[in-house]
């Protein structure tokens, strides 16, 4: 069950300065949300991830990427690639099931329609699942096979028509 959306939640364009924010948010949302559907050695390949600052940095800023905050906090973070996915979905624990997930793929969303896109997809955790679906996107198919770091972390296929 979703509790109340949360107080005082706003949603902005990233800065060059959210690299480290963002990055704690990813590290804390794998290791303690994604862990509750995935086992110790796939949320450490998942993780790492996040070992190169200066990459992780350069790849946020490559995609349109909108940060959620609260309380002068970032508490979350998702984005739209130049090709019209998805990528990257994340939302701080202590934020968690309050709205935030789902506001932020709506924002990505309305910069999706902004720019003419008639289709968005996306690779889904299984935890993020339902977030996806309450935002109109359908399973195309399940990936049980697909690898990160050399270890099986299955996910989902997912789209949604704009
Ligand atoms: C997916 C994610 C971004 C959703 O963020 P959120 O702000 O909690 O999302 P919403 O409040 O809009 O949606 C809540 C739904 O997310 C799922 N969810 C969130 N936290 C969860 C948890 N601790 N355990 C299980 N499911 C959880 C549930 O389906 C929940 O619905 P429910 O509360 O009605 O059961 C967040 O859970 C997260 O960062 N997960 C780990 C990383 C991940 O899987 N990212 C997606 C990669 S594609």
């Amino acid at each position: 069950m979703t509790h109340a959306a949360l107080a005082g939640l706003t949603v902005r364009a990233y800065t060059p300065g959210d690299a480290v924010a963002t990055a704690e948010v990813f590290r804390a949302a794998v290791t303690t949300t994604a862990a509750t559907r995935y086992s110790p050695e796939q949320i450490a390949a998942w993780v790492g991830g996040v070992t190169d600052p200066g990459a992780w940095a350069r790849d946020r800023s490559a995609a349109w990427t909108a940060v959620a905050e609260s309380a002068g906090r970032v508490i979350g973070f998702a984005d739209l690639t130049e090709d019209a996915v998805l990528d990257m979905l994340f939302v701080h624990p202590s934020a968690a099931r309050r709205g935030v997930g789902r506001r932020l793929v709506e924002t990505v969303l309305a910069e999706a329609r902004r720019r003419g896109l008639h289709r968005v997809d996306t690779r889904a955790s299984h935890v993020a699942r339902t977030t996806f679906e309450r935002t109109g996107f359908v399973v195309d198919r399940e990936d049980d096979r697909n690898t990160v770091r050399g270890v099986l972390v299955p996910n989902l296929a997912m789209h949604v028509d704009l």
